[in-house]
């Protein structure tokens, strides 16, 4: 498997890590009770600052390289770069309502559920359309070549879960966390019935 699509997978495993523990704390407000405010604005944070400025950008380059190839397999795919621009705009409404309910415990509870749910919801299904319909398809009909041309166009930063960065401290918070969940636990998708 190309390096490229290595990284996209990986990134997918973390991200779906992440989703869950999203989901966790949500519970937890949803059950009356105070969540882990802090971590669920590191994630969102983590978010914003390396899947959509990196991850995405990618995945782009990989669909604009499948539909030379494979139109009809890339039509499949749907828009991916409207995706995207929508994934980022519910991971800042999520952002936006994590501050005002910082602010504000006495702000409905049901209101920051349904915009934590559709954050979830679309995230989740957004990765797992591109695991079942896109990477399978690219893997198909990218060339070598094609791969090789990926990887020298795209910056592909040390993800910052792992790095050195100045903002570390908060980053190996989400690690550790990441760590604890050895593995895959059962948990019931919060997705809204
Ligand atoms: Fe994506
Ligand atoms: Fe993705």
């Amino acid at each position: 498997m190309s390096d490229v699509m290595w990284k996209l997978r990986d990134d997918h495993k973390k991200l779906a890590r992440l989703m869950d523990l999203i989901a966790r704390e949500v519970r937890v407000f949803d059950a009356g009770e105070t969540p882990d405010y802090e971590l669920v604005a590191n994630i969102l944070d983590y978010t914003q600052n390396y899947p959509d400025l990196y991850h995405h950008p990618v995945e782009d380059h990989v669909l604009a390289k499948l539909r030379l190839r494979d139109p009809e397999a890339a039509a499949n795919v749907g828009d991916l770069v409207q995706e995207h621009e929508k994934l980022g705009a519910l991971t800042r409404r999520f952002a936006a309502a994590l501050h005002n309910v910082v602010q504000d415990e006495t702000l409905p509870r049901d209101w920051f559920v349904d915009i934590a749910g559709d954050y979830l919801t679309f995230q989740r299904r957004h990765m797992q359309m591109e695991e079942v319909v896109f990477f399978p398809a690219a893997l198909r009909a990218l060339t070598e070549d094609d791969w090789r041309v990926i990887q020298n166009t795209i910056t592909m930063p040390d993800d910052p879960l792992f790095g050195d960065g100045e903002d570390q401290e908060r980053y190996d918070r989400l690690h550790r966390e990441i760590l604890k969940w050895g593995k895959p636990q059962d948990v019931t998708d919060f997705a809204p019935s």
